[in-house]
């Protein structure tokens, strides 16, 4: 694992999206893995910013998002294909053919999950994963367990990440109670993975994540063991390691 810190958040989403740009620049037709959250707001932006300055090129860029609930159209304010079009996919030339989440209102959820790992290997696998980390240790929606999952699949969500999500929705009992995840071995795949980590609330999890045992408690642990993992964290993040 590489770790760096940053002094700002601004110098934090600019790094980990100049990560990205180099591996647009070095392969244009980069399978990109992103993320949602607040976490990779400032680097879908820095990335916008680089595609309005003529820098990047998105055309020939095929993505996968980690996640999506369960039960949630496209169109619904709250959905993350509705956050990753909002904060990155209208303001750059990316085909709409060429970004894919789960779809959450599959009729077959199962076989979702399957076609949602299967067009991943199709793809040639993802060159760049973007990750945040929840307070308890997941990534994607893989949660605190017994073992790592493998492939993507359906999760129910915790009290824990339901009381997290809550902030976007009228009230908790608003947040779906399910969602479709990449697992832990389809995250694991990717050849490259940034964890980008921020604030003084995620400071405990960040050390048991990055120092502490490898263990499905803490599925994020697991990147410990990734052949190239950057981790970029903020002063407030890294204060415990
Ligand atoms: P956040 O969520 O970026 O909104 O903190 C991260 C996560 O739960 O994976």
């Amino acid at each position: 694992m590489k770790i760096h810190v940053y002094r700002d958040l601004e110098a934090q989403g600019k790094a980990a999206a100049a990560l990205f740009a180099a591996q647009i620049l070095k392969k244009p037709d980069s399978v990109l893995g992103f993320a949602t959250g607040s976490t990779p707001l400032r680097t879908y932006a820095a990335l916008a910013d680089l595609y309005a300055q003529g820098a990047l090129d998105f055309s020939r860029v095929h993505t996968f998002n980690l996640d999506e609930y369960v039960g949630m159209a496209r169109e619904h304010e709250q959905s993350y294909f509705n956050f990753m079009y909002t904060n990155l996919f209208s303001k750059v030339n990316i085909p709409a053919e060429n970004y894919r989440l789960p779809n959450g209102l599959a009729a077959d959820i199962d076989r979702e999950c399957a076609e949602y790992e299967a067009a991943i290997e199709a793809a040639g696998g993802i060159d760049l994963q973007f990750l945040g980390i929840g307070h308890d240790g997941h990534i994607g929606f893989n949660e605190p367990c017994g073992e790592f999952p493998k492939a993507t699949h359906c999760v129910a969500l915790t009290p824990m990440t339901i009381e997290a999500n809550k902030r976007f929705f009228a009230s908790a009992d608003e947040v779906p109670r399910r969602a479709i995840s990449m697992g832990i071995g389809t995250i694991m795949r990717a050849r490259g993975v940034v964890l980008v980590i921020y604030g003084a609330d995620k400071a405990e999890i960040t050390a048991r994540a990055l120092k502490g045992p490898v263990t499905p408690q803490v599925p994020a642990s697991i990147l410990q063991y990734h052949p190239n993992c950057t981790v970029l964290l903020d002063e407030a993040a890294a204060a415990e390691l």
